[in-house]
């Protein structure tokens, strides 16, 4: 009933009275006012006038709550049907794929926490997530897709954020293929991608996005290495991690669409490789126990570098680590 209320609201731009949104919602106007009162509480601003009704004045910003995160969730034609939120989970990614196995609640749609105390990262490293300093979070995905593709939603993650990063912020948000966001040399968002199988039949996708908003101390093991949005823009008290989420998911609905159209990353490609740093610069590349160095030439439409070696060779490389 909140979230009906406060799209009422918002769409009306002016006074709505009780008595409106209590024959509109089918409810009495006590229950409206006791809403009305909870998303006060949660950070909406709501003016009330005598005869007049109610206002919405001004939204809570940076204030994750499963009402805020749901309206940033909603836009014209979005395609999020459900918003997951704790203020403390294990790691966003295990709650997406519990979500997923217990088949709790509708997809797509995301789960989002103020701290994680288990965060996963790639290649079984841990995340760093402190409480409330981050935007931790993972999409619930059911594509009808092949399993080997799977990865490639991760290079459809990093375009959406590296795009949403620059839509709100100026700063360039670069992407180290397959998925790392660097700003001036630095990581502010790593992306793990996950599939849920059940009697070894891929049931779904989980796409954990973290990006790091308030962080301003990483320690110093990372602090050459990561960096965050109030380090990088010139108003660090502006970063807000709802602008944030909805930017993501619009920029991620719209690039998802364009993938599920060819199931493959031809209609991406370009912007991901004008994006990508790791193109045209020498690469290291780690594959299990091996390693060579070569020129990394491109991105291709399956997701795979493909690089020059020594001996003027062409291969791609698909997994392992690459270091610019
Ligand atoms: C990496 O190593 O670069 C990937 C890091 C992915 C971190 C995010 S934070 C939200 C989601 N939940 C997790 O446990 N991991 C991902």
């Amino acid at each position: 009933m909140k979230s009906k209320i406060l799209r009422m609201l918002k769409e009306r731009q002016t006074y709505v009275s009780g008595e409106e949104l209590s024959a509109q919602l089918g409810v009495t106007r006590a229950a409206v006012w006791k809403a009305i009162g909870k998303l006060r509480e949660e950070g909406y601003e709501i003016d009330s006038a005598t005869n007049r009704g109610y206002r919405l004045v001004s939204c809570p910003r940076d204030r994750m709550t499963r009402e805020t995160l749901l309206d940033a969730a909603t836009y014209d034609g979005s395609m999020w049907k459900e918003i997951y939120y704790a203020k403390q989970l294990d790691s966003t990614n295990l709650e997406a794929k519990r979500v997923l196995l217990e088949g709790r609640g509708a997809e797509p749609g995301a789960v989002v926490c103020e701290q994680q105390f288990s965060g996963r990262g790639r290649r079984g490293r841990g995340w760093v997530s402190p409480l409330g300093a981050g935007l931790w979070m993972t999409l619930v995905l059911r594509p009808n897709l092949e399993p080997m593709k799977a990865s490639m939603l991760t290079l459809v993650a990093g375009l959406a954020v590296s795009r949403a990063v620059e839509e709100l912020y100026e700063i360039p948000a670069t992407i180290k293929w397959p998925n790392d966001i660097v700003v001036h040399g630095k990581k502010l968002c790593g992306i793990l991608t996950e599939m849920t199988t059940e009697e070894m039949r891929m049931t779904g996708i989980v796409v954990g996005i973290g990006v790091n908003t308030g962080i301003t101390d990483f320690g110093e093991e990372l602090r050459e290495k990561a960096t965050s949005l109030a380090l990088e823009v010139a108003k660090p008290d502006e970063v807000d991690r709802l602008m944030v989420f909805r930017a993501v998911l619009r920029q991620f609905q719209s690039c998802y669409e364009q993938f599920m159209q060819t199931k493959d990353l031809s209609l991406l490609i370009d912007d991901y490789n004008a994006r990508c740093i790791t193109v045209g610069h020498r690469v290291r590349v780690e594959e299990g126990a091996s390693a060579f160095e070569a020129w990394a030439q491109a991105v291709d439409a399956q997701g795979e570098l493909l690089v020059r070696l020594e001996d003027g060779t062409s291969r791609t490389v698909c997994a392992g680590e690459v270091s610019v």
